[in-house]
């Protein structure tokens, strides 16, 4: 008997141990420990035997049974971890496949103009500067010694904001503010250039946009001359344009830079294009900021980043860059 519940055990070990599913499990578990099980019928001739043979057949038969319960446990975790693998290897999505038709996209091309302009001008030693884009009449006119009756306000065609007293108020019509707010918070020497967003009540139209992007440069050092103006801008220009493209400067008049002058750029057919304007700190614009002119010189300029974006890549109207056309957008 003892023999016989020996076999049994081995035989339930090596059948639990080559089941492949859980039903096989249970017909094992049933037919070894169920009510018909050879255990089962094994016990029940235990009360005819001896009291030393029935000691040594009780232990022989708890032995048996301990073996195959503790097959069966090994059985089921082996076969249920599978089944959870299994589950999981038939809901897996595998997205590698959806994501290689989505389309990446890129930055918008005035986006990448401003990145390339900070990169330009970063590698030239300046650093970023930004201001609010609503701003009072001090920052946009007044303190850039464009007082309330100069004919230059009207040039401006500002965007007011009705806030009602005391201060007027409007959306910047040039990035030119932010020379005044970092001059009044920052001791020189200053070398700054402030991208942003800018807005005119201009109609927009193939070369205008009422919303659209400066980028404004502010340096105050002291002993700064024009020269230092011309070699930055030309060193602007050839790292943004390449070696070819020349500059120049042509005198001009703006109310904040005394001298004044506009730049220009050379196009491959000889002909010259306007970048922006450009001068030497007015001693006023200094003061106006507790800067003393006798001791510091500076120089600025401003330019349309959108205009730039234009020239670059030669386009016929500067509204494509906001009619959020992708088939055209995508080209860049
Ligand atoms: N703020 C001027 C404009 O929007 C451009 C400009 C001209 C900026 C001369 C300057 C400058 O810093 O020196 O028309």
């Amino acid at each position: 008997m003892i023999e016989q519940l020996r076999n049994a055990a081995s035989e339930a070990e090596k059948r639990l141990a080559e089941a492949t599913d859980l039903d096989q499990l249970s017909a094992v578990d049933s037919e070894f420990l169920g009510k018909k099980s050879v255990l089962t019928g094994l016990k029940k001739q235990l009360g005819g035997l001896d009291p030393d043979q029935r000691r040594n057949a009780g232990q022989a038969l708890n032995e048996a049974r301990r073996r195959i319960e503790t097959a069966v446990i090994e059985a089921r975790t082996r076969l249920e971890s599978g089944a959870l693998h299994a589950r999981y290897e038939a809901e897996r999505l595998d997205l590698t496949e959806q994501l290689e038709q989505i389309e990446r996209g890129h930055y918008h091309l005035v986006t990448q103009a401003r990145d390339r302009l900070e990169d330009v001008f970063v590698g030239m030693g300046f650093r970023i500067a930004e201001g609010p884009e609503v701003e009072t009449a001090w920052y946009n006119f007044e303190a850039l010694n464009i007082p309330e009756w100069h004919p230059a306000r009207g040039s401006f065609d500002t965007i007011f904001v009705d806030l009602g007293e005391p201060e007027e108020v409007m959306l910047r019509s040039h990035t030119s503010p932010v020379q005044i707010r970092t001059m009044e918070n920052q001791e020189p020497p200053i070398y700054i250039v402030a991208p942003g967003r800018t807005f005119r009540t201009d109609t927009a139209d193939a070369t205008h946009l009422p919303a659209f992007n400066q980028i404004e440069g502010l340096v105050v050092d002291r002993g700064i001359t024009l020269g230092d103006l011309a070699g930055t801008i030309d060193s602007f220009v050839h790292a943004f344009f390449g070696g070819e493209v020349k500059s120049r400067l042509r005198p001009s008049y703006f109310p904040f830079t005394e001298p004044s002058a506009e730049f220009d750029i050379s196009t491959a057919d000889g002909t010259w294009l306007e970048l922006g304007g450009c001068g030497m700190v007015h001693p006023n614009v200094l003061r106006n900021c507790g800067i003393d002119p006798e001791q510091w010189q500076g120089f600025a300029f401003g330019f349309g980043i959108d205009r730039l974006a234009v020239m670059r890549h030669q386009l016929d109207d500067i509204r494509e860059l906001v009619n959020n056309d992708v088939r055209f957008l995508r080209q860049f």
